[in-house]
């Protein structure tokens, strides 16, 4: 169902899959109407534009059909047909993604996870909730925080990712410098195999030494071990108060150096952010109404969020902060005073991505590496970028050593982006690993960053990772295309 008369750009996998897949005909169209019903087998030409991409770059890839199920057994119904049929199939959530985890590269199913949305239970005298994956981060957050309780990681999307795909991409975000990323809170997930079974993982308790960790390897499986349809998470009571500061500096490595000293001082923030001035920039200039004054020598910023029900020791902490800032050159620190100036210095913080998008075509690198190589890692980058003729505007978590190279095509011809890239790219990941680091510590592989996993992986961790995919998936349905090549 590759329509020539969609008006959008679409894209077509080179590469041969593991198996052959066949397209779907007319009969296993009807055959997931039976499971299904009408409504939910898509495949108009919005619905196959719409679910073709995700916010990777400017991918398209358009699946042949759109199925929205409501329970895991119209998905075993499903995964059964596909796996005898041969047809690839692309678990999606909210398609808030940034690695194309969610495109399905091969055409086939998008199975769509929009309809589980439902909370099912929080366990209060437990501290645990269970939900469906389709359950928006942030509604999920809001509903637990009503009962005093707090699930932390929290993308920059959580408006709109569901927990879901944080789960296929093992997410983070600012709160997992203290905190920890969603793996730290998945405690059982119900699992519809390639084949179709339906499997528990673990069990719903806090500790468990019992057989191999299937839930663990679930997290961060980008969707090639199954469907993931119901999630227990643990919680942690909610923090009641926080003190955010907008530390300003005039050299960007300076502020990445003093990031480790803060740790090594004894202080965990619960967020501790990077950005360099470009990021700052673009992210004032898309988000309206946001607007602090910058002196015009000014570098990089560090947005540092303390959390904790007692003020005094927070505050304690507070200036301890200031005085490691101002060691490393800082200039005069912003306190916000109120919710509202938290809060707007958090929505800048979190739009830097769709703000650097907006501006211009780009790619986006999630590189990590050991908190204090940091500095060494942002100089790499720059230095890279000069070597290939590209400008990259850097921000992320400082706290956690990830930082988030968006690289931004600007005036670079077509030629020089796509013969200087990769080569650029593949040196600033050669880099990550040279200082104990890795490719991503947060978006995942998915589609574009497979290439570089021989940087990271022997040939023979690589042979046991996809001997792992095909004990779960013999055909390779699941996610074809993705991770590996
Ligand atoms: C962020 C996303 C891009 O940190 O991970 O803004
Ligand atoms: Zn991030």
């Amino acid at each position: 169902m590759l329509k020539a008369e969609c008006f959008f750009l679409t894209f077509t996998a080179t590469e041969t899959p593991k198996m052959a897949f066949r397209k779907i005909t007319p009969q296993i169209l009807e055959e997931f109407r039976l499971i299904l019903g009408e409504d939910y087998v898509c495949f108009d030409d919005d619905s196959i534009r719409n679910y073709g991409h995700d916010e990777t770059e400017d991918f398209n890839f358009p699946p042949e059909v759109v199925l929205k199920p409501v329970t895991s057994e119209e998905i075993s119904s499903i995964l059964k047909i596909c796996n005898k049929e041969m047809i690839p199939v692309t678990p999606r959530g909210a398609g808030t993604g940034l690695s194309g985890a969610a495109l399905p590269v091969f055409g086939g199913v998008i199975l769509s996870m929009e309809r589980f949305s439902r909370i099912l239970e929080i366990d209060e005298r437990n501290l645990q909730a269970t939900v469906e994956p389709g359950v928006i981060n942030e509604v999920f957050q809001l509903a637990v925080k009503e009962k005093g309780l707090f699930y932390p990681p929290d993308p920059a999307s959580k408006g709109s990712c569901f927990l879901g795909g944080n789960i296929a991409l093992s997410s983070g975000g600012p709160k997992a410098v203290k905190y920890g990323t969603t793996k730290e809170y998945v405690l059982n997930l119900e699992v519809v195999l390639p084949t179709g079974e339906i499997i528990w993982t673990g069990a719903n308790v806090l500790k468990n030494s019992t057989g191999f960790n299937l839930t663990q390897l679930m997290v961060g499986s980008e969707g090639m071990l199954g469907v993931v349809t119901k999630i227990v998470f643990r919680l942690i009571p909610m923090p009641q108060k926080t003190i955010v500061m907008l530390v300003p500096f005039f050299s960007a490595e300076k502020a990445c150096e003093s990031v480790a000293a803060v740790f090594k001082a004894g202080i965990i923030p619960s967020a501790m952010e990077f950005m360099e001035r470009d990021a700052i920039d673009f992210a004032m200039r898309f988000v309206s109404g946001l607007s602090i004054p910058i002196k015009e020598e000014v570098q990089a910023h560090l947005l540092i969020e303390l959390d904790g029900n007692d003020l005094d020791p927070m505050m304690k902490d507070a200036e301890k902060i200031s005085e490691i800032m101002t060691i490393f050159g800082s200039d005069e620190i912003l306190f916000a005073d109120t919710e509202e100036q938290k809060q707007n210095l958090w929505r800048m913080r979190r739009c830097v991505g769709e703000a650097v998008k907006s501006h211009s075509v780009y790619k986006e690198e999630d590189t990590v590496v050991m908190r204090a190589e940091l500095p060494r890692l942002l100089k790499g980058v720059k230095e890279i970028g000069k070597k290939y003729g590209f400008r990259s505007v850097c921000y992320g978590h400082a706290g956690d050593g990830n930082l988030h190279v968006n690289i931004i095509k600007g005036d670079m011809t077509d030629e020089q982006w796509s013969s200087n890239l990769p080569a650029g790219i593949r040196e600033i990941f050669e880099l990550c690993v040279e200082l104990g680091g890795t490719i991503s510590g947060e978006h995942g592989i998915g589609w574009v960053q497979k290439e570089f996993m021989d940087i990271v992986f022997t040939e023979k961790s690589l042979q046991i990772q996809k001997g792992i995919r095909d004990v779960f998936d013999p055909h390779g349905i699941m996610n074809p295309g993705k991770m590996f090549i």
